[in-house]
């Protein structure tokens, strides 16, 4: 079943058209990725699939909902979160304080169902069950400013967790890192994926071979192809693509 379905979504910036006739869907459970050269739309994508902006044609459906007239925090509650490429976590707190205050500020109206005191042990409870799963518990009293770049960036995908999303967007989650540190980012995406489908943008070509089921390829703000890790690699026009601009 496709969790998000696109739809001949189109996204223009005054006369640059970033985004023409995107049709995708992305399969619950499932690891989809897409791949581009640099500028071909990647970060746009996410950004009318998240709300960021507005799409300028087309329709895009999450969970069956039409997410055109939906608010970013509108769409973040209905089970959608996305990091970003650029870090976005509180230097100067600790690693235990930007999830416990993520986890506060993020987390679905249903909370305040709880009392007070039961709201705060959830909340707690909800930290430590994140810093488990992304690896950093033992870094939890830790400033976020001192952990390595990779684990800065495992912090953030925490972060994302807070709202208990069912579809993770993740752009670019090993962009700077050393190839150790992208290859526990691998192993964490693929440990996450089996409770939460994971939309991925990345670079790092071993890494998008090795954890995707499927791989959309975006060139000028086209999708060129998509298909299975293998079929992506035999595609003559991708091969073209990537070569051609090396
Ligand atoms: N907010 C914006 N305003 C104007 N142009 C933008 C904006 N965001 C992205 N673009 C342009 O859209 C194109 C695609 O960018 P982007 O989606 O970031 O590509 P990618 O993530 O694939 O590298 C680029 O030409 C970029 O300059
Ligand atoms: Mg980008």
């Amino acid at each position: 079943m496709a969790i998000l379905k696109l739809r001949g979504v189109g996204k223009n910036f005054g006369a640059l058209e970033v985004l023409s006739e995107i049709d995708l869907d992305v399969e619950k459970g499932q690891i989809t990725s897409v791949i581009g050269p640099n500028g071909a739309g990647k970060t746009t994508l996410f950004n009318v699939i998240s709300g960021r902006f507005p799409v300028s044609s087309g329709n895009i459906l999450f969970k069956e909902r039409d997410l055109g007239r939906m608010k970013e925090h509108e769409i973040t509650l209905a089970g959608l979160a996305r990091s970003f490429q650029i870090t976005n976590i509180f230097q100067n707190l600790t690693v235990w304080e930007n999830v416990f205050l993520a986890v506060q500020t993020r987390s679905p109206k249903r909370m305040s169902l709880f009392t007070r005191f039961q709201k705060l042990d959830g909340v707690k409870s909800q930290t430590e069950g994140i810093l488990n799963r992304v690896g950093l518990s033992l870094w939890k009293d830790t400033p976020a400013g001192q952990l390595s770049h990779g684990d800065q960036r495992h912090l953030e995908i925490g972060m994302t967790l807070a709202t208990g999303p069912e579809l993770l967007l993740l752009d670019e989650p090993t962009s700077g890192m050393s190839p150790a540190e992208a290859s526990q980012t691998m192993d964490l995406i693929k440990d996450l994926a089996k409770d939460v489908t994971i939309f991925l943008i990345e670079h790092n070509m071993d890494i998008v071979m090795n954890v995707s089921d499927h791989i959309f390829v975006l060139n000028f703000g086209r999708k060129i192809a998509e298909g299975s890790p293998e079929e992506i690699a035999d595609n003559q026009e991708v091969c073209r693509v990537y070569l051609g601009g090396v």
